[in-house]
């Protein structure tokens, strides 16, 4: 079973002691599937593997660049869907994916009925209207030959627009005013603006042919944080005004806790968690997530100063040979500092599958635990005392539940099971080592 299959069909855990209320629907009324809306655009069980060759004249292939492996979810109308996780996780890639900028090596991108990865460069042009991007970089994405006039009314030249049904000069100084630029710099060239009034001009531009879904992939991370806010604010008004969705992709929880509706946690091409916003700020479940929450500066001053960061050990391994089980194992402090052997054999050899933990809210890990301290006070690591969420497993896996092969790299060889004694112990970069070798 692939983690997206057991989504929506797992029991969803009753918690012995649990009197948290469920917060599945958001406070400013009901939106998205709770809204009963049909989604903009859905992503099933998608991967994307970018071959590695050889040098040389026959540049064979000698691997894959894991970059996304088995990631579905739905994006709503007028809802702002947040993709986080650390550089190099796949969240580019996956924002690629949806606009079938790049090829997917499987899975399906489904928008009006069809499946966007089937269709060729020609049967995608028109959808390309509904479905556009605003960079990064503001400063490397905006053509420096053209003036602001030009690079906004490009997308409506492009698509044969511009100069018909009364669009033309009106319609690019409505756009520049919608984004809070005023209308009669339109001659200026994008270098004469700040790093956040060019940011507005990508958007105008991504606004020009009307569209239903905006991937803003980083938006604000290349802008000082005075200047981020203001950004922000444009995109949710917005988003108000036209009703627009959203997938907003960062590697910073503290900007997303502004704008999401719903938030996806990755990590090295894997969905770990998602959750509505709220629900995932206040009961964080996955180790990773929680770590990225404990970096979230607090508003007040004497919290701040007791906050405690979970730090990650090690660096965030290759995609290329991913770890066993659990990606995320090698830099998990749960799996470093709380489990027992029998516990991380689960981790080291089975794929933790995306579980629903509570209503709408998934989880991938064997022994999900709720973190409600990380964003009220400094306390440590073991300072929450949260129930665990669904049954944790027992006992060690079988070696026929070892045999499974990851979900997304079904060629891989069969996987040996990894027993560990009770002197394997884990170092400082996460690897299992007896304790003689250890030092
Ligand atoms: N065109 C490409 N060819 C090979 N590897 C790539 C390519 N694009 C991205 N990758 C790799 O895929 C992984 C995910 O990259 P990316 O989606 O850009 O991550 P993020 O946006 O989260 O930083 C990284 O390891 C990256 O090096
Ligand atoms: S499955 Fe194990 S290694 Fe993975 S996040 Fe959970 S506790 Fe950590
Ligand atoms: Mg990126």
């Amino acid at each position: 079973m692939t983690s997206a299959d057991t989504q929506g069909t797992t029991p969803v855990a009753t918690v012995p002691g649990d009197t948290t209320p469920d917060v599945s629907v958001d406070k400013r009324g009901p939106r998205g599937a709770a809204g009963g809306q049909e989604p903009v655009l859905s992503v099933r069980h998608l991967v994307k593997h970018f071959p590695i060759r050889s040098k040389g004249l026959t540049r064979r292939k000698i691997g894959d660049v894991h970059a996304v492996c088995d990631v579905s979810f739905d994006i709503f109308p007028n809802e702002t869907l947040c993709v986080v996780g650390e550089s190099g996780c796949g969240k580019t890639t996956t924002g690629r994916l949806v606009l079938n900028l790049v090829p997917a090596t499987a899975g399906e991108v489904i928008y009006r009925g069809q499946d966007l990865t089937k269709l060729s460069f020609r049967q995608m042009r028109p959808l390309r209207r509904d479905m556009q991007i605003v960079f990064q970089d503001p400063f490397a994405s905006l053509d420096p030959r053209m003036t602001v006039n030009e690079i906004v009314a490009e997308p409506l030249r492009i698509h044969g627009m511009y100069g018909k049904n009364n669009v033309g000069r009106d319609t690019i100084r409505a756009l520049l005013k919608q984004v809070g630029l005023n209308p009669e710099h339109g001659n200026r060239y994008s270098h004469e603006f700040s790093g956040g009034q060019r940011q507005r001009i990508g958007i105008a531009r991504a606004l020009a042919l009307k569209p239903k879904l905006l991937v803003l992939d980083e938006p604000v991370s290349a802008l000082d944080v005075s200047i981020q806010a203001g950004v922000i604010n444009l995109l949710e008004d917005l988003q108000t005004e036209l009703g627009l969705a959203f997938m907003f992709i960062s590697h910073d929880l503290s900007v997303i806790r502004h704008i999401a509706d719903r938030v996806v946690v990755m990590y090295l091409g894997k969905i770990v968690e998602s959750a509505d916003a709220e629900e995932l700020f206040r009961r964080p479940s996955h180790p990773y997530t929680q770590s990225l929450m404990s970096a979230i500066p607090l508003p007040d001053p004497i919290k701040e100063r007791e906050r405690q960061r979970i730090l990650l050990a090690g660096d965030v391994p290759s995609p290329v040979n991913p770890p066993s089980g659990c990606r995320f194992r090698t830099r998990c402090p749960k799996f470093a500092n709380e489990l027992n052997n029998h516990q991380r054999e689960w981790c080291v050899n089975i794929e933790p599958p995306l579980e629903e933990k509570f209503t709408g809210h998934t989880a991938a890990c064997h022994f999900a635990e709720v973190r409600t301290d990380i964003l009220e006070s400094g306390g440590g690591p073991t300072a929450a005392a949260s129930p665990a969420l669904v049954k944790w497993p027992t006992g060690v896996p079988t070696d026929e539940q070892i045999q499974v092969p990851p979900v997304c790299m079904p060629k891989s060889p069969p996987l040996m099971p990894q027993r560990l004694s009770d002197d394997v112990i884990v170092d400082a970069e996460g690897e299992l080592v007896t304790q003689g070798e250890h030092g």
